[in-house]
């Protein structure tokens, strides 16, 4: 089996995105990731999104290559690359709009009320990997439909 590595990102939207823009993102990239076999999770808040991939190397390597040229956004910053195992192997691409207050309530509010940018990613790396965790267990495809 090949190694598996686990690249997390963040990045800025060009300009606002609503559920609206981001579902149908999200399904073409689930399907795709499915065909690769790439697991993971994004995450978004007022305009800025953290991602983790997770899949074989070269797999991995060629989508951030892809989504870094992708004009929606901006400031694409490599934040970790972290060899295996995967984390979120059932999830072809978890997702979370934390801009969504309702969520707020339900998480945990220390990690939730953080800044949510690359300069707090950048100087806190264990909190980025807790929390993208944190959705995990609670995201999934039937909640999403629910809270949009
Ligand atoms: C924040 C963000 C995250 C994305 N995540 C993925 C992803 O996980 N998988 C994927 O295939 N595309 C993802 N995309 C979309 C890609 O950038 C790209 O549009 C898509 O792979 C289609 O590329 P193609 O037109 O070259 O086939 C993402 C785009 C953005 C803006």
């Amino acid at each position: 089996m090949k190694s598996i590595l686990s690249l997390t990102y963040c990045s800025r939207a060009v300009r606002p995105m609503e559920d609206a823009e981001l579902l149908p993102l999200l399904d073409k990239a689930r399907v795709a990731n499915a065909r690769r076999g790439v697991s993971g999770m994004l995450l978004y808040k007022s305009g800025s999104f953290l991602q983790v991939l997770e899949g074989e190397a070269g797999d991995v390597e060629a989508l951030i290559a892809t989504i870094e040229r992708d004009p929606r956004h901006e400031d694409v910053r490599i934040l970790r690359k972290d060899a295996g195992p995967r984390q979120f192997g059932e999830w072809s691409m978890g997702f979370q709009n934390l801009s969504d207050l309702r969520l707020v309530e339900a998480g945990e509010s220390d990690l939730m009320s953080a800044p949510f940018d690359a300069e707090y990613f950048g100087a806190n790396p264990t909190k980025v990997q807790e929390l993208l965790l944190c959705f995990r267990g609670m995201n999934n495809p039937a909640l999403v439909t629910t809270l949009v």
